[in-house]
């Protein structure tokens, strides 16, 4: 048995931390004794010095200054909900996932957030926005930590860094990025053009998302699912919102900005306590797990690069369906821990770079934001399933561990009653080929292509969307100081369309630049019907 969570006499103590609220008619200090005052210090008279010896006074401001712990280093600023994931059934044609058999129902939490941003930055700004999901199955947590676009801006976790430099405010003016002071982003995005579709879908109206309940969620990565018998395939995990997809217009942003801060964050908090409670549809797109993992030329480890669903559909899975508020920011949402490598029996990782770096850096960062090894004995990180593992002590350490024998072999604690075959519910990788090779700091030739889908994003745009895009780059490059930055990126968007970048470059005064590569499907894209106004926008 663990620590009692109840004294003898029936009261709440401080290892119980349901009863920690102020539910007594009267205050005690940390360590249980009944307070007579906290409206002032112990001192040596009413006009005389503070004592030293006044524990409560010292013992509440000690507390205090030590409230706040380090902001995620990105995705800062979120709000999270909690939730029922009810499957299908229909993965279980490819996947031996319990929590995906038919009519299994799963309690969930989900986090959206802004990438950019600090904890008390705006939420309508132009920013990808994080989708992470993470679901209490009864064979153990698996989190799908996703955004609400379907790429990412690097394909190799050693540039993440960079990238995140880049786009933070500027280390000398402290100037946050979404708004003003653009050199840094732009400067990286343009010189690494890996990033150009990610920031085109940014500049278009997926950057500006209505309301969390209105995005799509992409697990960008391509994984591996195994299914009963053991045979493999290779998935890209999505979300549809029962809701639709819906934007704001720059205008509505920049207003809802100023109005409310917090529009995104109230959104949900207040559509769930309404009972308008949202839903996604959980979704694969599946392909054949073959030697070089492509489909239809399309690479899959490459996350700058979808699968088009008309190539691949997407077949829904499950329902996921947000219907509670967490009753504890700090306790819930601020202290949740993400992490890509929290999988279950019949979900595996691929050989994605990006991927890779992923499933080391988030353990690593959750060490120092979360003080220590132990965040996972926190309530909202426990798993579902019972936990037996030989971890011990550290920094906040909370469990009581019996037994004297944490170490395998050993002949002292009942010998060890396990390894526990795949057969027992056990997570076994699967034992796939690696492919052989030189060991190099190189990326495969298929990761240069920069701009087939750039484009492929573009031409499948309305006629409206593409102006919101033309606005968006125009607007944005506009405040950019160094006009050697604002020609490369032009340069860039000629790799992309001629009339995206001949748009731009007149709302930014600068001549259009010749494309440097051959575009995939060269026909012009169809010009912009005037729809109810002039162009360019101003
Ligand atoms: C946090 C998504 C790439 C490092 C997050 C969160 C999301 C996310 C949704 C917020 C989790 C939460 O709500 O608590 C993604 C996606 C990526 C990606 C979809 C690419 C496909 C990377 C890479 C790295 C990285 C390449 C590092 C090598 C981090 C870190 C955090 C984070 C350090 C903060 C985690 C915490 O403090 O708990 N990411 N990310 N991410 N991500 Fe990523």
């Amino acid at each position: 048995s663990g620590p009692a969570t109840v004294s003898p006499t029936g009261q709440a103590t401080a290892a119980d931390p349901e009863h920690m609220a102020q539910s007594e008619t009267y205050l005690t200090t940390a360590q249980g004794a009944r307070l007579y005052e906290t409206d002032h210090s112990l001192k040596a008279g009413p006009r005389g010095p503070v004592l030293l010896q006044d524990h409560h006074l010292r013992e509440k401001i000690t507390h205090f200054d030590h409230e706040r712990i380090p902001e995620r280093v990105v995705h800062a600023r979120g709000a999270a909900a909690h939730g029922v994931f009810e499957a299908y059934g229909t993965a279980s044609a490819v996947t031996k996932a319990a929590f995906l058999g038919k009519g299994v129902e799963t309690p969930v939490f989900v986090r959206f957030s802004t990438v950019l941003g600090s904890r008390g930055s705006s939420d309508t700004v132009r920013d990808t926005r994080g989708f992470a999901t993470k679901f209490y199955t009864a064979e153990g947590t698996f989190d799908l930590v996703g955004n609400n676009i379907p790429v990412f801006f690097i394909q190799d976790a050693i540039k993440f860094p960079d990238i995140i430099h880049a786009g933070k405010p500027h280390p000398d003016r402290e100037i946050p990025q979404a708004q003003s002071a653009h050199d840094t982003f732009w400067d990286f995005v343009t010189l690494h053009t890996e990033a150009t579709h990610h920031t085109l879908w940014n500049m278009s109206d997926r950057g500006i998302p209505r309301s969390y309940r209105m995005m799509e969620g992409f697990g960008v990565h391509t994984f591996r699912l195994v299914d009963a018998g053991g045979a493999t395939s290779l998935v890209k995990f999505h979300w549809k919102p029962k809701l639709g997809v819906h934007s704001l217009v720059w205008e509505e942003a920049q207003i809802t900005n100023g109005v409310d801060p917090d529009f995104h964050r109230r959104d949900l908090a207040d559509a769930i306590e309404a009972g308008a409670y949202p839903q996604w549809e959980l979704g694969v797109q599946v392909f054949p797990d073959t030697a070089d993992q492509t489909f239809e030329g399309i690479d899959l480890l490459d996350p700058t690069k979808i699968v088009p669903e008309e190539l691949a559909p997407v077949q829904p899975v499950g329902l996921l369906t947000l219907n509670a508020n967490p009753s504890n920011f700090f306790a819930e949402t601020e202290q949740v821990a993400f992490h890509v490598g929290h999988l279950v029996p019949g979900i595996d990782v691929t050989d994605d770079p990006l991927l890779a770096g992923r499933l080391f850096s988030y353990l690593d960062t959750q060490i120092t934001r979360l003080g220590g090894p132990n965040f996972a004995q926190l309530p909202i990180n426990r798993p579902h399933a019972p936990v037996n593992d030989m971890l011990r002590d550290g920094m906040h350490q909370t469990a009581v561990h019996r037994g004297a024998a944490p170490y395998k072999p050993n002949s002292l604690d009942g010998g060890c009653p396990f390894t526990a075959g795949e057969d027992m519910g056990a997570y076994v990788e699967r034992p796939v080929t690696v492919p052989k090779g030189r060991k190099v700091r190189e990326a495969p030739a298929s990761f240069d292509d920069h701009f087939s889908q750039p484009r492929l994003f573009w031409l499948s745009m309305s006629d409206i969307e593409r102006e919101h895009i033309i606005a968006a780059y125009t607007f944005e490059l506009g405040k950019c100081y160094e006009q050697a930055i604002k020609e490369r990126a032009l340069q860039v968007l000629a790799n992309i369309d001629p009339v995206l970048s001949e748009q731009v470059a007149a709302g930014l005064g600068l001549p259009v630049p010749a494309p440097t590569v051959k575009l995939v499907n060269p026909s012009p894209s169809p010009a912009l019907s005037q729809v109810g106004h002039t162009w360019p926008l101003d």
